[in-house]
């Protein structure tokens, strides 16, 4: 048999059917055996896994690294460091950018910045009014998929109008392209918080007060609307409200491509923490009442929702920490407190394994046409792994955060479950719980082995390029043709 380079031995392989006591062999870049240790090729390394889990590394299909733009907040090092000690392997990265991922040259300069990640990458592009005749030529550019930011949120980009929104669907159902939508109504968040902010109110709650559940039930909907017409693909990000599942459920039974995201804030906290620690969990949507937090852990297990994702949002302490609710940045950053925040979740007997991996790998790799190099510990697939030890406990610290952004509303919180090492591609990009700094730059993009299965578009041949022309057999003008012969009307 051929040596490879590395044999873990002992190790308990997840996925979301089974779990198999199981060795992993790996050479260059994929597994190539996954089977009983009597069974493996020789290797130049071997490693003990025994009582450790090995994890397909967590897909986080929401991350801001904030670069161009806004380094202070944190760098594609960064943000790729504290994914690598997440036990995360691969990031789809948010176009709220400065600039924002709009345009060719915006997207060169983030596959720039973006060259010295721990992790593997996608880019989301931006769907906008000034982005939407460009969404094929930002594809060929590099970007893996879009993003519409129909809630108005940090970097104050514009929401599409709803024509640019139904346009944007148009040119990509028929390529098969999934959109990530921020599904929350603008003009309902800009008039409530006017009239809050005018009243005086600069508490913390006054940021749920402006963006009720009904805003994100309203967007959801449209959305879920132009999608169902268009056969468009989307992706729901950061659900929060239990009174928006029901649309999932309804769409998804008509058929439907919508995938959705939840992130651990939303099952795990709630306006009574927000009472305590203020403007730092100030996010997009909103943390909500203690009543949306069962729901959507139900929505995840029935598979309404179907991943876990963190808007990992980071700003500056300072931003964070201000009087006013409303001079507080948005969002805290999370790639990096995910899995432990999970694996806690599942040791306390809310999930199994299985239903984590299912979450955090498996359907985020099908939603973006990854799955099968990605999201499983199979031959063939890349050698990403999360090897996690279960019965490792600790408490989170934002001052070991690798984000700059070490400001966290899960400082000081117990945990039960770690990812000790972190392999990307083969290699190790944490190992024994640090960060490996010569992988600095191993990460690259997935668009080369993204495929997306094909897509069934449906009333999209009315799209401009057909409706500028008047078809054949129609008047060129709007002149009544003829004698009218009024007595047929
Ligand atoms: O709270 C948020 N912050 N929500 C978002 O949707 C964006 C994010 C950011 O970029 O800071
Ligand atoms: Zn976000």
């Amino acid at each position: 048999m051929k040596e490879v380079d590395l044999v873990i031995r002992g190790a308990r392989v997840v996925s979301p059917e089974q779990i198999i006591d199981a060795s992993v062999a790996i050479a260059g870049e994929h597994i190539v055996a996954v089977g009983h240790d009597d069974t493996m090729p020789p290797a130049r390394e071997e490693m003990r896994a025994d009582g450790l889990y090995l994890l397909p590394g967590a897909i986080d299909s929401h991350v801001h690294f904030r670069d161009p733009g806004y380094a202070h907040k944190e760098t594609w090092r960064t943000g790729s460091a504290a994914a690598a000690m997440g036990g995360v392997t691969t990031v789809f990265e948010m176009p709220n950018t400065h600039p924002a991922t709009g345009t060719v040259e915006a997207l060169r300069l983030k596959q720039k910045a973006a060259e010295a990640s721990y992790c593997d990458f996608g880019l989301h592009g931006l769907l906008g009014d000034d982005t939407v005749d460009r969404l094929e030529e930002l594809l060929d550019a590099g970007v893996t998929s879009f993003k519409a930011f129909v809630g108005n949120t940090f970097g104050n980009l514009p929401a599409p109008t709803d024509g640019a929104l139904l346009e944007g669907f148009e040119t990509l159902a028929p390529l098969g392209i999934r959109t990530v939508v921020h599904a929350e109504n603008s003009s309902i968040l800009f008039r409530r918080q006017q009239k809050l902010k005018d009243a005086g109110r600069i508490d913390a709650l006054a940021h749920l007060a402006a963006r009720p559940a009904v805003a994100e039930i309203e967007a959801i909907g449209r959305v879920l609307t132009l999608a169902e017409w268009t056969g468009a693909r989307v992706h729901i990000a950061h659900h929060s409200a239990a009174d928006s599942l029901f649309l999932l459920r309804e769409a998804k039974r008509r058929g439907v491509d919508v995938t959705a995201e939840t992130c651990p804030q939303y099952l795990l906290l709630n306006t009574d923490h927000m009472l305590k620690l203020g403007g730092i969990m100030r996010l997009n949507p909103p943390i909500r009442e203690a009543r949306h937090n069962l729901p959507l852990w139900e929505a995840l297990m029935d598979g309404t929702l179907d991943m876990i994702a963190t808007d990992h949002a980071p700003h500056a302490p300072e931003e964070k920490t201000r009087e006013s609710i409303w001079d507080c940045d948005c969002g805290f950053p999370g790639v990096e407190t995910q899995m432990p925040l999970m694996l806690t979740e599942v040791n306390r007997g809310r999930a199994s394994l299985m239903d984590y991996v299912r979450w955090s790998a498996v359907a985020p790799a099908k939603a973006w046409g990854l799955y099968g190099t990605k999201g499983v510990i199979a031959p063939g697939a890349h050698a990403d792994i999360a090897i996690v030890d279960m019965e490792r406990a600790g408490v989170l610290s934002q001052n070991r955060l690798q984000s700059i952004s070490k400001i966290s509303p899960w400082n000081g919180r117990p945990v039960k479950g770690y990812p000790l090492h972190t392999l990307l591609r083969g290699r190790f990009v944490m190992r024994e719980g640090r960060l490996v700094n010569e992988a600095v730059g191993w990460g690259r993009s997935v668009k080369p082995v993204q495929k997306m299965p094909a897509a069934r578009p449906r009333n999209t041949e009315h799209y401009s390029s057909a409706i500028l022309q008047t078809p054949a057999g129609v008047p060129r003008t709007a002149v009544p043709q003829g004698e009218v012969d009024w007595s047929q009307a």
